[in-house]
């Protein structure tokens, strides 16, 4: 699974430590909003990335978890269809239909290192379409979408006048790729921008998370509205978690060079679990280049299980979890996921069961592609 924290792996001592110091300020409601001096920070942290906002336009949130439905919530009609990567993650093709709305799958391509497909993408939009969420780097195959592909998806956005959605919550886990603020390239495109401090500072269990909503104030505006009305219904995020924001977002480099520089731990993980990957003939897979997550597809010349059976298999006859690439809405049935967050030891070894399973499961594998 996807949680740092459960692996051991370091939240920085000095957000920690302004956690704790301000939990006796901790005690009342903050704005619906979120603390002013948390959306500060957010604000200032995105200047620097290239995009202006007002703290006015930052809600905090209890996870990117409670604001993606939140924001689909606000956004959505009966009908209305979305936009979604496939592979990607559950939560949003969830929360679209949560909200009323019809999730649309656009392909990301394999052979181009699971890019998304702008041709696919355009040729699925209809006049029911209203939105179109991206997601980079990607759950779950760890691909960094390059700034062109983006500006080309941008592109798309202004002249089919759709809200973009962008889901940056891996902003700072990359290996010698750039994430680039979706945003920041359109700033003209009603852009709503989700991330937190789960992934990136290693601390899931707080719940500390923003979405940002940019581009013309005209046209967002009954959009934000909608947005305040319905983060007023559950009267303020967790308090203590809003004040981890400011320390973190302040030396977010730093956090991010002690994770995957390197040296860094889910540098280490991830190179562990992609050489041990490149031994095993039954499984080829695209390099990921953030995040921490391999998505390999299995090869094989013979008639293959489903990729849930295969998850199945694993758990039960091998004790190792990986998730089958079809609950990322991947059709094709014959992908898992795995997560590179275990200690190097632990990931030899579920890779070496990895293996075992598929030498004694699978015959002949057919070329790699
Ligand atoms: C793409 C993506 N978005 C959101 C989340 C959950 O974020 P949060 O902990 O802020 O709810 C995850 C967790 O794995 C994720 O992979």
């Amino acid at each position: 699974m996807g949680d740092p924290a459960a692996h051991g792996l370091p939240a920085p001592a000095h957000v920690l430590d302004a956690v704790e110091h301000a939990l006796e300020r901790s005690r009342a409601y903050t704005d619906a909003q979120g603390l002013a001096a948390a959306r500060d920070a957010i604000a200032a942290y995105y200047h620097h990335r290239g995009l202006a906002l007002r703290p006015s336009d930052i809600h905090l949130g209890n996870g990117v978890s409670e604001l993606v439905p939140l924001a689909r919530q606000a956004l959505l009609n009966p009908g209305d269809e979305v936009l979604l990567p496939a592979p990607g993650y559950p939560l949003w093709a969830a929360s679209v239909q949560l909200a009323g709305g019809v999730p649309v799958y656009y392909r990301c391509d394999e052979r181009q290192g699971w890019q998304p497909d702008a041709d696919h993408l355009r040729d699925r939009i209809t006049a029911r379409t209203v939105a179109l969420v991206t997601n980079t780097p990607h759950n779950p195959t760890g691909a960094v979408w390059n700034a062109a592909t983006l500006r080309t998806l941008a592109d798309i956005a202004r002249s089919r006048e759709l809200l973009l959605m962008a889901e940056e919550i891996y902003a700072h886990i990359t290996y010698d790729a750039e994430h680039t603020v979706l945003a920041a390239l359109a700033p003209d495109v009603p852009c709503v921008t989700f991330s937190g401090l789960s992934k990136i500072c290693c601390i899931p269990g707080f719940r500390s998370a923003w979405m940002a909503v940019s581009g013309p104030r005209a046209a967002t505006h009954a959009y934000t509205e909608a947005v305040t009305q319905l983060a007023s219904l559950r009267l303020c995020p967790n308090v203590p978690a809003q004040h981890a924001i400011p320390p973190a977002l302040a030396s977010i480099h730093r956090t991010q060079n002690d994770l995957t520089g390197h040296a860094g731990p889910l540098r280490e993980r991830l190179n562990t679990a992609w050489e041990a990957l490149s031994d095993i003939p039954t499984l080829t897979c695209a390099r990921p280049r953030g995040a921490f997550y391999l998505f390999p597809c299995i090869t094989s010349a013979a008639a293959l299980p489903h990729d849930s059976t295969v998850a199945d298999t694993l758990l039960r006859d091998h004790g190792v979890l990986v998730a089958p690439g079809s609950d990322f809405h991947l059709t094709s049935g014959d992908h898992i996921r795995l997560s590179a967050l275990a200690e190097p030891a632990t990931i030899d070894e579920a890779m070496e069961r990895i293996a075992h399973h598929f030498d004694t499961s699978i015959a002949t594998p057919r070329s790699r592609h």
